[in-house]
């Protein structure tokens, strides 16, 4: 089979296409970031507008780039949910309406699930079971995949996901947004030992996390500092890595946790914040002494991407899957369900 996947849930218009046989064969990207900056944070209706604009031009480039024809196309996965409504429309429809007209099957794609996938697109894939870390601006969610499509909610946040911390203290911080990997950049000058903040919900048992309190922490951290004679660069860098150093050793040891609990050996990690290279580190010598592995996605697979859901997508269509001609969006949409 081969696979055109199309993910539009939140800013970033993205194109793959997947064979089951010859692998990825392309993806193509358009990040709307710069569009949103200026507006601190996504602005839906540019977002859905901004789709509609670049979803056409990025499947003719990846169906040109991995030498395609209409006929050599034999399913369409699309991200149907959770993400913004409108701008989950525009790849639901454009995905259903090339699937009709081409008579060939499409089937919907829940994001997270093609975020949790997304390692198996690298040349050593896990194998499973496996316990999976899904760290993005939306979601913090620990869970055990016994197999694909055997899914279990272990733990999430009760309040901020990890991912939206990183970006509103980043933004206190003056990074723009959204500004997780400038915090990330900035923290590599810190003084760990300067500051020290809390690691939320460490000492419940559970899997459950919380980062709003560590956030408002950054923030009143931020506030004091900023009326003292002395908010610097180094402070700010200073900061970033007291908050950086917070929530990596909050999802080291919520990860270990779950390890323990499900009796599992490999953890995958993966969305917008295992990208984080003090995370990657920090896990890697979490699993090296539990005897245990840890999978990444590649570095451009971390964040929003097609090629997760050309891969989720050929999965669930080998499986016999099929959405129906009435277009269906799930903004909200429980990854178990
Ligand atoms: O998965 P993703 O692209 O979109 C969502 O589905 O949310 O994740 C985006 C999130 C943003 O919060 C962004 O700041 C964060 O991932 N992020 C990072 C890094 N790179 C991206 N957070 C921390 N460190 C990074 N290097
Ligand atoms: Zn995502």
């Amino acid at each position: 089979m081969r696979i055109l996947g199309i993910e539009s849930s939140c800013d970033e218009t993205a194109v793959a296409i997947y064979d089951t046989k010859e692998g990825l064969l392309a993806h193509a990207l358009h990040s709307q970031v710069a569009m949103h900056a200026e507006y601190g944070g996504v602005v839906p209706e540019l977002a859905s507008r901004d789709h509609i604009r670049k979803a056409i031009g990025l499947i003719e480039k990846a169906m040109a780039e991995s030498q395609s024809s209409a006929k050599d196309i034999t399913g369409i996965a699309y991200t149907a949910g959770p993400g913004l409504s409108g701008a989950l429309l525009v790849g639901a429809m454009v995905g259903r309406s090339i699937g009709f007209a081409w008579n060939i099957p499409t089937v919907a794609v829940h994001h997270m699930e093609g975020h949790l996938l997304a390692p198996m697109l690298e040349p050593n894939p896990p194998a499973y079971p496996f316990v999976a870390l899904l760290v993005s601006g939306g979601h913090t969610l620990l869970i055990d995949v016994a197999k694909f499509g055997d899914y279990k909610i272990l733990g999430e946040s009760v309040d901020d996901a990890v991912g939206e911390a990183f970006d509103k203290t980043a933004k206190l911080l003056g990074l723009g947004y959204p500004g997780g990997a400038a915090l990330a950049a900035l923290a590599e000058q810190g003084d760990p030992s300067r500051f020290h903040f809390p690691r939320p919900m460490i000492n419940r048992v559970g899997l459950e996390f919380s980062f709003s309190g560590l956030k408002t922490f950054a923030a009143n951290t931020i506030h004091t500092e900023q009326l003292s004679q002395s908010y610097d660069q180094q402070t700010r860098a200073d900061i970033a890595r007291a908050f950086q150093d917070a929530a990596v050793e909050t999802l080291v040891i919520k990860c270990r946790r779950a390890l323990h609990l499900t009796h599992r050996k490999t953890v995958v990690v993966a969305g917008g914040v295992s990208a984080n290279k003090a995370l990657q580190t920090a896990l890697q010598a979490m699993l090296e002494k539990e005897n245990g592995q840890v999978y990444f996605p590649r570095h451009e697979f971390c964040t929003d991407n097609g090629a997760m859901i050309a891969y989720a997508g050929s999965l669930h269509l080998l499986a016999g899957e099929r959405s129906t001609l009435a277009v269906k969006i799930y903004p909200r949409w429980e990854l178990t369900t």
